[in-house]
């Protein structure tokens, strides 16, 4: 499957243009929403070398519980309201964070992040998760990162079931 993902294009947009069709490819037809999520986490992971840790939180019970993901080890749950993510699935927004030091509350998994950004997963009313993605860089994330990671959140939608 590695060679599924070729990536040429140098531009922040330009990547996701290129890697939306081939989510889109690995998605369509599947409904297995571990295999899909664990998918799009290693697509992402791979076409962004700036990219140090991505992977998603999902709504379990009350707490939010790491799911699949690329990167080193992360913490395992995580309580609404807490860190970037919890605060993100609380807030219901994205949560573009340029120096992990000046957020309080930030939860330390990955020693090596130095910003973030993450989305959450909504469906109807309902926030059912977070796409979480961390940078070893400052400032890595931008409006751009927002919009197509949230289009890619939208894509995978279905695969909840939603
Ligand atoms: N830094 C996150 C925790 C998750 S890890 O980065 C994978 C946070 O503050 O919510």
């Amino acid at each position: 499957m590695t060679e599924f993902v070729h990536v040429y294009a140098t531009g922040k947009a330009d990547v996701y243009e290129e890697i939306l069709p081939q989510i889109k490819g690995l998605i369509d037809g599947e409904k297995d929403l571990t295999a899909n999520l664990a998918n799009v986490a290693a697509v992402l992971k791979m076409a962004f070398a700036q990219i140090s840790w991505v992977g998603f939180y999902l709504l379990k019970e009350d707490q939010l519980v790491l799911g699949p993901f690329q990167g080193k080890p992360a913490c395992v749950r995580i309580s609404p309201g807490k860190g970037v993510c919890g605060t993100s699935f609380e807030r219901r927004t994205t949560m573009i964070v340029p120096d992990v030091e000046n957020f309080p509350g930030h939860i330390v998994c990955d020693p090596d992040s130095r910003s973030e950004i993450v989305v959450p997963i909504i469906s109807g009313r309902y926030c059912i998760g977070v796409l979480d993605v961390d940078s070893a860089s400052l400032d890595n994330f931008n409006p751009t990162d927002q919009r197509y990671l949230q289009d890619i959140v939208t894509m995978l939608l279905p695969s909840f079931g939603r």
